[in-house]
C-alpha cells in the first residue's frame, strides 16, 4: 500500500471580478503560487445573469493552456484561429494559447443558472511559443468510470482503465469530476512528486485518512506528497480532482499572459499593441 496524501492547506474560494465585470469565485490564482503547473482555477456559479452577462470580450492569451468545464448554462466563444461555437452543459473546451490567440468567451443567459470552471495550466519554456490549438469536447465524449456508489467523469487522465478525451495537454495533467454517494470511500493513485488538489463542488467529505476536518463546497484542498488520495463521505460529496507534474521554472505573469521573464511579458504586450501578436493566422 502506498502513502496516503495528507492535507497541507485548505482555501475558501474568494469573490473576484474579471473580464468585463464577471463576478466569480477564485479557488486559487496569482496570489497562490504553489500548485505548479496549475496557475488558476475560477468557479463561475450564479443564477443572476447580472453576475456574468458582461462576459470576457476579445482578449489575448500566450504561454498557457486553459480547460473550461461547464456544469450548467452555455458560453459562446470565438477565436483568432476561426473557431466559433457554444460550450454547453457537461462540455469541455480545451485551448492551448501557445504563441498567442485572441478570443472571446461570452456566457449566455440561457438558464439563468451558469456554473462552470476554468483551469489554467502553465506551459514549460520549451512550449510557450508552440502553435495554438483548440478543441471542443462534447459531454457524450466524456466517459464515466463507475464503482460502487461512486461515479467519476474522466476529463483528462485514466481511472480503472477508462481514459478521458483531453489527451495532449503539455503538462499531462489528470482532471476528474468525482461524485461519491453517502458512505462511499474513494482511493485513487497519483504520481509521487506531482501537485494534487481537490475543489469541492457539492456536499462535504473528508480528504485525508484522519477524518479530522469535514470540508464543504467552494473549498480548495491542497495535498502534500504521497502515492494516493483517499476521500470519504457520510452525506455525499462531489469534487474536482486535479493533478500534474510541476514545471519548476520562473513565472512572469500579467493578466492573460504567462511567460518566464519580465522581458518576454513586456514583448507580448508590446506586440499586442502593435498588432504583431498573432504568429499563427486564421485558417
Ligand atoms: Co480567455
Amino acid at each position: 500500500m502506498g502513502e496516503v496524501r495528507k492535507i497541507v492547506k485548505t482555501l475558501k474560494s474568494r469573490p473576484t471580478i474579471e473580464g468585463a465585470g464577471v463576478h466569480l469565485k477564485r479557488a486559487f490564482g496569482y496570489d497562490d503560487p504553489f500548485l505548479d503547473p496549475f496557475l488558476l482555477l475560477d468557479d463561475f456559479h450564479s443564477d443572476d445573469p447580472e453576475d456574468y452577462i458582461a462576459g470576457f470580450p476579445w482578449h489575448p492569451h500566450r504561454g498557457i493552456e486553459t480547460i473550461t468545464y461547464m456544469l450548467h448554462g452555455e458560453v459562446a466563444h470565438g477565436d483568432s484561429m476561426g473557431n466559433k461555437g457554444v460550450i454547453g452543459e457537461g462540455d469541455v473546451q480545451w485551448m492551448t494559447a501557445g504563441s498567442g490567440i485572441v478570443h472571446e468567451e461570452m456566457p449566455k443567459n440561457s438558464g439563468p443558472l451558469l456554473w462552470g470552471f476554468q483551469l489554467w495550466a502553465n506551459l514549460p519554456s520549451s512550449h510557450k511559443m508552440m502553435d495554438p490549438r483548440y478543441r471542443d469536447v462534447n459531454r457524450d465524449e466524456i466517459p464515466v468510470a463507475s464503482r460502487d456508489n461512486c461515479e467519476i467523469r474522466v476529463i483528462c487522465g485514466e481511472v480503472d482503465g477508462v481514459r478521458g478525451p483531453v489527451r495532449d495537454i503539455v503538462t499531462d495533467p489528470e482532471y476528474l469530476d468525482v461524485s461519491l454517494k453517502p458512505g462511499c470511500e474513494f482511493v485513487h493513485p497519483v504520481e509521487r512528486g506531482h501537485n494534487v488538489f481537490a475543489y469541492v463542488v457539492e456536499g462535504e467529505g473528508y480528504f485525508e485518512d484522519s477524518r479530522k476536518d469535514l470540508i464543504g463546497k467552494e473549498n480548495l484542498v491542497v495535498f502534500g506528497d504521497g502515492d494516493e488520495v483517499k476521500i470519504t463521505t457520510d452525506g455525499g460529496v462531489r469534487f474536482l480532482l486535479v493533478s500534474g507534474k510541476p514545471i519548476r521554472e520562473p513565472v512572469a505573469w500579467y493578466g492573460p499572459i504567462v511567460m518566464n521573464t519580465q522581458e518576454e511579458l513586456e514583448k507580448a504586450f508590446e506586440e499586442y499593441r502593435k498588432g504583431t501578436f498573432l504568429k499563427h493566422k486564421a485558417r
